[in-house]
């Protein structure tokens, strides 16, 4: 059985809880939070929960094996950190850090200790995701030209990190698993129109590899949820849209004819142009939080490396954003990560 203890129960904390209670030969052993109120509402939901407002009581306790940190992005160092101290297994929410020299740090400090340290790039266990991953494998789409991302929502706003730290986690963490490499440049724009500490929107460009282009859209000040991706290939594209009730993906079967001489008319055009259909391929729906969860659970039970989703990816993530912000401050400077 592994014990796990989880650390902030606000918004997303107790989902974890739930998922742990779950999961077999698992237990939500212990929670933490700084507010009675919260500690008070998930003991409703899991009356035999142990719960403490100091997360360190936990960390001594030799009942529990592993934490999963579900506290503000900020804390997230701090507890990692101490939980690794203490022989504790580390799940922690996305972004892992707020430098990438602390991730590299609690990346070298988990492998000293022989410990388990994942971050929840949580996208990276949808399996949409995991599909476009392997038919991007297989050639289909042919050479990548390039890819946008575009996750809004009218709220919720926080008061910790931006919508670009909230959000663009996601879509960076998915970019860098499609496309097997991080980017090498960025230039963004973020705009703050509500506060003025947030920026409420960022549009960022970035530059991957084998000539791929990125575009990633986040925003709290949207009239539609959208959690869309779209990737255009040079034989294919596909639209990826987790909200998308008939499946998440659909693959285009279209594409253009390169020629030497660029058409002159749009009859030529018609010509160069091939559209073929469209395909819905059926995909087994799973829930993502779930699917991480035992993929931690299993890497601590089997002592294996978190190679998915361990803090190597965590720290690239954590760069993109810290070289996004740059160029923000730079009013959309080019960033060379
Ligand atoms: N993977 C996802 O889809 C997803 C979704 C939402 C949030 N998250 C991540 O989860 C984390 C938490 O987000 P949230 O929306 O639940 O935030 P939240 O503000 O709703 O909750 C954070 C909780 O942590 C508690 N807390 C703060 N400092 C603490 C400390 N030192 N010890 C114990 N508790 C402490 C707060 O009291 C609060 O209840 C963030 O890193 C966020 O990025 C991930």
């Amino acid at each position: 059985m592994i014990n796990v203890g989880i650390i902030g129960c606000g918004h997303w904390g107790p989902n974890h809880i739930r998922i742990f209670s779950q999961l077999p030969n698992t237990c939500s052993l212990m929670c933490a939070d700084l507010e009675p109120k919260r500690l008070g509402f998930v003991k409703s939901l899991f009356p035999d929960i142990q719960t403490t407002q100091d997360y360190k009581e936990m960390l001594t306790n030799a009942d529990i094996d592993a934490v999963c940190i579900a506290s503000p992005t900020k804390t997230h160092y701090e507890i990692a950190l101490q939980a690794l101290a203490q022989g504790k297994h580390v799940l922690c929410e996305k972004p892992l850090t707020l430098k990438p020299e602390e991730s590299l740090k609690l990346k070298d400090f988990a492998e000293e200790k022989g410990l388990v340290l994942m971050v929840g790039h949580i996208f990276l266990f949808n399996s949409g995701i995991r599909w476009l991953k392997e038919y991007i494998k297989s050639g289909a789409l042919g050479q990548v030209y390039y890819a946008y991302a575009t996750r809004t929502n009218l709220g919720p706003f926080r008061y910790d990190v931006n919508a670009l730290w909230d959000l663009a986690p996601h879509d960076i963490s998915i970019f860098n698993y499609l496309f097997d490499s991080c980017p090498t440049t960025v230039a963004a724009t973020g705009h703050k129109f509500i506060g003025d500490t947030h920026d409420d929107v960022t549009f960022a460009t970035l530059s991957y590899p084998n000539n791929i282009a990125a575009n990633v859209h986040v925003s709290w000040l949207d009239p539609k949820k959208v959690r869309q991706m779209t990737i255009v290939g040079d034989q294919q594209m596909v639209v990826w849209d987790d909200l998308d009730n008939l499946g998440p993906i659909k693959v285009y079967d279209k594409h253009v004819e390169k020629t030497s001489t660029y058409y002159e008319t749009y009859g030529e055009f018609q010509l160069l142009s091939r559209e073929g259909s469209i395909t819905i391929p059926k995909i087994a729906s799973s829930e993502p939080l779930k699917a991480q969860g035992q993929y931690f659970i299993n890497c601590v039970e089997e002592n294996q490396y978190p190679a998915l989703t361990d803090a190597q990816k965590g720290m690239e993530v954590v760069r993109v954003l810290c070289a996004i912000d740059e160029s923000v401050k730079n009013k959309g400077a080019c960033i060379n990560i």
